[in-house]
């Protein structure tokens, strides 16, 4: 089974950006844990950063065309502002869990509107690099993949 990791923008400067809010771990760090998970628990993840919205929707319609059967995805700042992200997920249909480094929730007011949350399958943030790894691991064991 395949399952997308999607990460947004400036997220290609994990260990260097914020290390205070979002750590150590650098984005080859994540992919690595979370490829070396997907091994472990049978399934082939593949990973995609961009800072551009449409690299991002691109990428998720390209999932549903290659068989992706569910998506991991850190919007970044897009979590905020985008509807056209929130769209492209709702196009392709794939179950997909929102997860942040940070908690969002206990930051500046603006980070606590997503467009995402209302039509993930879950959330996960404020465990840093470990967020990944339990919505992958959420992901993997939820209805909606078993079932698509
Ligand atoms: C983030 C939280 C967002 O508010 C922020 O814009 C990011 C990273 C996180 O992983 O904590 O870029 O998604």
């Amino acid at each position: 089974m395949k399952i997308l990791v999607v990460h947004g923008p400036n997220l290609d400067r994990l260990g260097r950006r914020e290390p205070g809010v979002y750590g150590s771990a650098t984005l080859v760090d994540i992919d690595t844990r979370l490829v070396n998970l997907g091994g472990e628990l049978g399934v082939e993840v593949t990973t995609f950063q961009s800072n551009w919205e449409g690299a991002l929707i691109d990428r998720v319609h390209l999932a549903a065309d290659e068989g992706v059967r569910g998506i991991v995805i850190n919007p970044g700042g897009f979590t905020h502002t985008s509807v056209a992200l929130r769209d492209a997920l709702l196009a392709v249909a794939l179950p997909f869990v929102e997860v942040h480094l940070s908690n969002v929730h206990a930051r500046e007011p603006f980070r606590r509107r997503s467009y995402f949350s209302d039509v993930a399958v879950g959330v996960v943030c404020g465990f840093g690099a470990q967020s990944y790894e339990l919505g992958l691991r959420g992901l993997l064991g939820c209805a909606a993949l078993r079932e698509s």
